[in-house]
């Protein structure tokens, strides 16, 4: 573990300072040549993420799952899937991984559980079971239908008749995911001894899982109307999920959470999803800033669009509304159906790849790498048909963006020895991590470089960060006193910032030729183009500092 103090001047609360790494486990490295990654190849490739300065690790599910929405439907809460590994395997990874000062973040899916968990089962098997109460029943209408309108994320209705018990059973996602009732107290206490279980173990936090589905309306009053201000998925079922998640009730729980987290040195992450429309929504699950959630998944951030002004608006109107003391989290790429940057954002562009790497790791918060972010990796084109493996139905196909990583050129990607990867391996043109550590220019090399930056200056982790004016199309803002400016140009044309206040030295750019450069008050920018600059001469006054310029004809 991080037993380095000057590694941590957060008081104690360590995410603040990390770069966090996550891992699809499935696809990372598959140690065994059965196609599937597994917990062994995590251990075999921490080097690489040693060497590239991540600090924590977020593994999506690991524990044992009939996989229908892989590992997001649980039938074992305290053990390992066995195509990943065993609980022996974890704890040999926690340990190494905590001699590189890495640690360990799981996946914890508390809103419902895998139709297969003995819960689940006995709770179907009579309707006087004790284990009833742990999912949400109901007769059917009269007319036999059920009992409200509520919808699943997958699109269809959230309640599926059990046919032998005669009730109707709740479910946000899929049939076989069924909703657990956070209206039982039996049910919290499960998941405290759950925490314990993990957090007594070694495990550095957990990200929750779809912490806005938590606790639903008890009395089932139907969901509205979607309007304007809602998620893209909820205008497209038509309906807003005002009921049948998002219960004030949540904060209790993640508080009691907190308190557990808390309870344990250094305290344990809690990083909540919380997949809602807007960063209004999302401050409450921080709580007053200390007592809920360390870290929330910002939905609107990795929603927008790659440009100036619409990243500015969204992290302003995140710093806006969070509590002062709230730290946000930024992630650009998901195995969910948003996909990664370097295909929604940047279009495959190795440039504009490294433009939202400058962005991410420079904003004001813990940066999220999704495993080949660092690369550039893309959106796998989808494999329809037999090769499918992702059978929920989602407006994007998800199987895209969970695909092997690309360690090297040739079959398998360094990934398998397998003829038979879980999902396909990509095409020969494909970035991978040997060729790129190998290239001066590559992300890759940008990637590690802006960290190892990242980490000498600590201003540019814990310091203010304030944006400040740039022609359209290009983003600039400050980090630290002053201290640091970052510019990135995610215009179509070449564009110049012009500071009459300060000169700078090019720490960064995304085009290396420019490292080290002495700027004087004139920075020009190609097209995807960033640097990160040390300002030498502080501004003097706000209104002086800087001013806008037109784009270079
Ligand atoms: C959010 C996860 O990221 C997604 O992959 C999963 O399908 C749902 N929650 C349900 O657990
Ligand atoms: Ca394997």
């Amino acid at each position: 573990m991080n037993s380095d103090p000057s590694r941590d001047t957060s008081g104690g609360e360590w995410w603040r300072d990390a770069v966090v790494y996550n891992i699809y486990p499935r696809s990372w490295r598959d140690t065994n040549g059965d196609g599937h990654g597994d917990l062994s190849g995590v251990v075999e490739r921490l080097d690489h993420l040693a060497w590239l300065g991540v600090d924590a690790i977020w593994l999506n599910p690991i524990m044992p799952s009939p996989n229908r929405d892989w590992g997001y439907d649980i039938a074992d809460y305290t053990a390992v899937h066995p195509d990943l590994g065993t609980l022996a395997d974890l704890d040999l990874l926690v340990e190494a991984a905590g001699q590189r000062r890495i640690r360990l973040v799981l996946d914890l899916v508390p809103s419902h559980t895998s139709d297969e968990h003995p819960w689940f089962r006995a709770a179907r098997s009579d309707r006087g079971s004790p284990f009833r109460e742990y999912y949400v029943w109901r007769t059917p209408g009269t007319d036999g239908a059920p009992p409200n309108n509520w919808l699943g994320y997958f699109g269809q209705p959230a309640w599926t008749l059990d046919e032998r018990t005669g009730e109707y059973y709740l479910h946000t996602f899929l049939p076989q995911q069924p909703k657990l009732n956070w209206w039982s107290s039996r049910v919290a206490e499960e998941f405290e001894r759950i925490l314990r279980f993990w957090f007594d173990r070694g495990i550095s936090g957990m990200r929750i899982d779809a912490l806005q589905t938590l606790v639903h309306d008890r009395t089932l009053r139907p969901n509205p109307a979607a309007g304007d201000r809602d998620t893209p998925l909820e205008r497209r079922l038509g309906q807003r999920f005002l009921r049948s998640g998002a219960q004030p009730e949540t904060h209790g729980f993640i508080r009691g959470w907190r308190r557990i987290a808390d309870s344990y040195t250094p305290p344990r992450l809690l990083f909540g999803e919380t997949w809602v429309p807007s960063v209004d929504d999302l401050a409450p699950y921080y709580g007053d800033g200390s007592d809920e959630l360390g870290l929330a998944w910002n939905l609107p951030f990795l929603g927008c669009d790659f440009t100036a002004r619409s990243l500015r608006a969204v992290v302003e109107r995140t710093v806006a509304a969070l509590p002062p003391s709230a730290w946000p989290a930024w992630a650009m790429s998901t195995h969910d159906g948003e996909g990664r940057a370097a295909t929604r954002w940047c279009h495959g562009d190795p440039a504009a790849a490294r433009c939202a790497l400058l962005l991410l790791l420079t904003l004001r918060g813990t940066p999220i790498l999704y495993y080949g972010d660092e690369i550039g990796m893309t959106d796998a084109v989808d494999t329809p048909g037999s090769g499918r493996r992702d059978t929920a139905e989602t407006a994007a196909p998800r199987d895209r963006s969970r695909t092997p990583m690309q360690w090297a050129p040739g079959p398998g990607a360094g990934f398998t020895s397998s003829p038979r990867p879980w999902l396909p391996v990509p095409g020969a043109d494909a970035p991978t991590v040997v060729e790129q550590r190998a290239a001066p220019g590559s992300v890759l090399s940008f990637c590690r470089d802006l960290i190892t930056i990242r980490r000498r200056h600590h201003e540019l982790v814990s310091g203010a960060m304030r944006f400040v004016p740039a022609p359209e199309g290009v983003l600039a803002w400050e980090r630290g006193d002053g201290d640091f400016l970052a510019v990135v140009n995610l215009g179509p044309a070449p564009a110049v910032v012009t500071r009459d206040t300060a000169d700078g030295e090019v720490l960064i750019g995304t085009d290396r030729h420019r490292d080290h450069q002495t700027l004087t008050d004139q920075v020009s920018l190609a097209p995807y183009e960033g640097l990160l600059i040390r300002l030498t001469r502080r501004p003097a006054a706000d209104s002086d500092r800087s001013r806008e310029s037109g784009r270079a004809s």
